[in-house]
């Protein structure tokens, strides 16, 4: 890492996302190494009036989960990085004196260069970003005159519609410029999607087929096989289609999509990523299934007579040379029968095959995000023995096996540690925010309005049968096997 003082900000330090995926995913960097320098420091801030080792106890169960009890003399040095500071969201005082205290910070630190660096981490509800933002513009910033820098990394929901995205964008962006501003979606954080770019543009064997002319369908899949477990009135404003499909999903399709980038310059990917997003065609009524499982009013906090969906699978078509005609199916859905994310490449039937093989299926190609990392090929070889008959099999990377003892981090560290160093290429540009919105808006204006009525299924099943008889009308040939 760069030198001088960093001050890393953790905005809702009391709150669940903090203490289950931000203070954890600090400590890993810490115990990694990165964050062992003496000029680093951790304050959280968030309105609950508490003492410094309050907070060091709330998060110390979060940071030894999983973790062997060797590493509990890193866990108490870790603790010592943090303070607290408590005050509210929109008024100056609190951040008066978190600055103060950063301040005082530096001063005592200070390297050789004098640079400081601040890091903002908002964990918090997006209603209150925009005051927020306006606080740490008025009071917090880096002003150190020998350089350093004041980054900003907010998490989704960004928004709830195109017109909502705007005003926030146009908000932050009235305060801090794009390279200071780091979108969090964590899916792009994860192993096997940052293998996309590798897997798609390294390797000979995929680049004449990836597509229209070889590839029948693609399908990006994300199943979970709990509720919404206590997050209902959060989940109950924004639905399945915004809390994974119109971010997690859309950003894997778009790497699956998108053309070859001139480098791998941040920039130059995320304007393929905007192309894809911007050549998506109007979705079409009949190409959504949703769903609401039974049982999901029953949480106290979701009205009885809620209609938003807690699965959906939806077909997106994009207008393109490469794409014309192949549909991208995104499904996702909570309390099912499996938890599990995937991309699953479904290639067209050999033409004129003489094996009368193809009812076992098709070649396909299958990345598994989790649990069990694995990209795995799908294909047709001789079955072993005297006959001459034929069997699917597979090539498998399963990276437990392949990759034995080797630690893949988890997407929030690798993502705070790009924040560190200033890459933006797994952060969402506001250009692309945009055109994500632009897709789901109108679909998203209907269920809102009512115009589309969840169906009902079963927590543990596959999701509503409607589903799976959209994927067959969209040529969808069910595999067996893996
Ligand atoms: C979050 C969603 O963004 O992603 C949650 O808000 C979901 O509803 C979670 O459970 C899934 O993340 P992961 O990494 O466990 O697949």
């Amino acid at each position: 890492l760069e030198a001088g003082c960093l001050s890393i900000i953790v905005l809702g330090a009391s709150g669940d996302l903090a203490k289950k995926k931000t203070f954890p995913a600090l400590f890993n960097l810490y115990r990694q190494g990165f964050l062992q320098s003496s000029e680093v420091h951790i304050f959280g801030y968030a309105r609950t009036k508490i003492s410094d080792d309050d907070l060091r106890n709330r998060i110390i169960g979060y940071l030894i989960q999983g973790t062997a009890s060797e590493h509990s003399e890193d866990v108490s040095k870790f603790l010592q990085l943090i303070n607290y500071v408590s005050g509210s969201y929109d008024t100056e005082e609190g951040f008066r004196l978190l600055d103060k205290e950063i301040s005082a910070y530096e001063q005592l630190k200070n390297s050789v260069e004098g640079s400081s660096r601040r890091l903002f981490y908002l964990a918090l509800p997006p209603s209150v970003y925009p005051s927020v933002c306006k606080m740490i513009k008025d009071y917090c910033m880096n002003k150190s005159d020998l350089g350093g820098w004041t980054r900003i990394v907010v998490e989704k929901p960004f928004g709830k519609d195109l017109d909502s995205a705007e005003k926030l964008s146009t908000q932050i962006g009235e305060l801090f410029d794009e390279p200071q501003i780091y979108r969090i979606d964590h899916y792009l954080g994860k192993e096997l999607v940052q293998n996309l770019l590798v897997l798609r543009f390294a390797n000979r064997f995929f680049l004449p087929l990836w597509n229209r002319d070889n590839i029948d369908s693609v399908q990006i899949v994300f199943r979970e096989d709990f509720g919404t477990e206590g997050r209902g009135g959060y989940f109950d404003e924004y639905g399945i289609i915004r809390d994974i499909i119109q971010n997690h999903l859309l950003q894997v399709l778009c790497l699956v999509a998108m053309e070859k980038p001139i480098s791998l310059q941040p920039e130059r990917i995320r304007d393929e990523k905007v192309k894809v997003l911007q050549s998506v065609i109007p979705i079409k009524r009949e190409e959504v299934v949703l769903g609401q499982y039974e049982g999901y009013t029953d949480d106290p906090t979701v009205p009885d007579n809620s209609n938003t969906p807690t699965f959906a699978t939806v077909i997106l078509r994009i207008h393109n040379e490469r794409w014309e005609g192949v549909p991208f199916i995104l499904k996702a859905g909570k309390a099912l029968n499996s938890r599990k994310a995937e991309i699953r490449v479904q290639f067209k039937e050999v033409p004129g095959d003489i094996f009368k093989c193809q009812k076992q299926g098709r070649n396909e190609i299958v990345i598994r995000l989790q649990p069990l990392e694995a990209i795995y090929m799908k294909l047709t070889v001789k079955q072993p023995g005297l006959e001459m008959s034929t069997v699917q099999s597979e090539l498998d990377l399963s990276y437990r096996q392949r990759y034995q003892g080797v630690t893949i981090p988890e997407a929030y560290e690798r993502l705070i540690l790009d924040t560190i160093r200033g890459d933006q290429q797994h952060f969402v540009r506001r250009d692309e925010l945009k055109a994500a919105w632009e897709i789901f808006t109108p679909l998203l204006h209907g269920i809102d309005k009512g115009e589309f009525k969840p169906t009902t299924y079963k927590p543990g099943s596959r999701g509503p049968v409607e589903a799976d008889e959209l994927l067959e009308r969209a040529g969808y040939v069910q595999t067996h096997g893996y």
